[in-house]
C-alpha cells in the first residue's frame, strides 16, 4: 500500500512514501538554522516556513520513490499534538491532495509515530511491549498493547526532558537544539561540583517532572554568572544529562517490573541520546529483556514514521474525510 506521510507539527516539513515498514523516500526540510536565532521554536515563523516548502517537499518524496501521485493508495498526516499553525499547514495540504486524487486521508497522532519509528528497521518488534517516548514537547511511558492501542501509564507533570535539555543548555550558551549539543559536549558528572537536585513526585510513581531540575541550573548558572564564577560547562551538561538519564530510566524500568514486560522501546527526539541508550541498554541486558530504539535519522521528527503508522492506522479503519482538523493537544489513547 503506497502511502504519501505528511509531517508539519514543530519545525521540520517532511514527507516520505512508504509501503508498510518499507520506506521509499524520506525528505525532511529543517528549519533549525532559522530558529537557531532566537534561541527556540518561534511558531509563527514555523507556519510560514511549511506553507512555503511543503509542496515542493512532497514532489521530491514522490520522485525519489520513483513513482507518480496517481500511484498513490493513501495520504496520511500528523494532525495531533504539535504547534497549531504549524499541523494547519500539513493537515490542510493532505485533505487537498487525498481530495483531488479520489485516495483515503489517514490521521496520525504525532507520538504514536515516533513509536512507530521503532517498527522501520527492527523487523522483529511487535507489540506488545513498553515504551518511553522522550522529546522536545512530551515525556510519556506507553504500554503499546497492539499497533492502535495505547495505555499511557506515566508523564511529565510539567515540562518534557527535551524542553529540560533545550533550556538548560540555552543557559549554557549552547546553540538550539540544546538536548543535542549537550549530549556532544557532556564529560563526565561530578556530583560535588555541581549538586543538582532529583525531584521526586507525590502522585503516580510513574510520573515525571523536569521543571526542578530545569530552574535549579538555571539558577546555578546565574548566580555563578553574578558572582564571576566561571562554570565547567562539560561537567555540568554531563551531570544535567546523567539526572535526566535517572529520572527516565528509574520511573521507565519501575514500570517493566509493575507490569512484567519482556520488551521495552524508545522513542522520540531525546531517544538519540547517548547515555539514556547505553543506561538502557544496560538495564535490559542486566534484566534479559529486548531493547528496540529507531536508527538516529529515524528519532527526530519525520515523515517516514508517520507513514508507517498510518498503514496500521488503515488497517484499523482510522480514516478521516475533509472535516479533519488539527488539535494542539490529543491524548494518545484518542478513540
Ligand atoms: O522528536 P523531536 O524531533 O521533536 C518533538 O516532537 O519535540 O525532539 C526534539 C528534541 C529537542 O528537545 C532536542 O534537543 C532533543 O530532541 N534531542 C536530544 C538529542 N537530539 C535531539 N536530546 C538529548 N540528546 C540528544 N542527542
Amino acid at each position: 500500500m503506497l502511502i504519501l506521510a505528511i509531517e508539519s507539527s514543530c519545525d521540520e516539513t517532511a514527507a516520505a512514501v512508504t509501503n508498510g515498514r518499507h520506506i521509499l523516500s524520506n525528505i525532511v526540510a529543517t528549519q533549525i538554522a532559522e530558529h537557531r536565532i532566537y534561541g527556540g521554536v518561534v511558531p509563527e515563523i514555523a507556519s510560514r516556513r511549511h506553507t512555503e516548502a511543503i509542496s515542493g517537499v512532497c514532489n521530491e518524496a514522490v520522485e525519489q520513490a520513483g513513482i507518480k501521485y496517481t500511484d498513490l493508495d493513501a495520504v496520511a498526516v500528523t494532525f495531533a499534538p504539535g504547534l497549531i499553525g504549524a499541523l494547519l499547514v500539513g493537515t490542510n495540504f493532505a485533505k487537498g491532495l487525498a481530495f483531488s486524487l479520489g485516495i483515503p486521508l489517514i490521521p496520525v497522532h504525532h507520538l504514536r509515530s515516533h513509536i512507530a519509528a521503532n517498527y522501520i528497521e527492527n523487523d522483529q518488534l511487535d507489540p506488545p511491549f513498553l515504551c518511553l517516548t522522550v522529546s522536545g514537547g512530551n515525556s510519556i511511558i506507553t504500554k503499546v498493547s497492539d499497533y492502535t492501542k495505547f495505555e499511557p501509564i506515566g508523564k511529565t507533570m510539567d515540562d518534557a526532558a527535551g524542553e529540560c535539555f533545550d533550556k538548560t543548555a540555552r543557559a549554557l550558551g549552547l546553540p538550539y537544539p540544546g538536548g543535542l549539543m549537550l549530549d556532544k559536549i557532556a564529560t563526565y558528572p561530578d556530583f560535588e561540583k555541581y549538586p543538582l537536585p532529583f525531584p521526586k513526585l507525590s502522585g503516580s510513581e510513574l510520573d515525571f517532572s523536569f521543571s526542578g531540575l530545569k530552574t535549579a541550573v538555571i539558577n546555578l548558572i546565574h548566580n555563578s554568572n553574578q558572582k564571576g564564577i566561571e562554570i565547567d560547562t562539560p561537567v555540568l551538561a554531563a551531570t544535567i544529562r546523567k539526572r535526566v538519564c535517572d529520572m527516565l530510566a528509574d520511573n521507565t524500568f519501575k514500570a517493566v517490573e509493575k507490569f512484567g514486560y519482556k520488551t521495552v522501546a524508545l522513542a522520540g527526539g531525546v531517544s538519540a541520546n547517548s547515555e539514556l541508550r547505553s543506561r538502557f541498554d544496560e538495564e535490559c541486558k542486566k534484566r534479559n529483556i529486548r531493547l528496540f530504539y529507531p536508527e538516529l535519522k529515524y528519532c527526530g521528527d519525520n515523515a517516514a514514521m508517520v507513514g508507517v503508522q498510518a498503514y496500521y492506522e488503515y488497517k484499523s479503519g482510522n480514516i478521516a474525510d475533509t472535516s479533519l482538523n488539527a488539535l494542539a493537544t490529543l491524548p494518545i489513547d484518542y478513540r
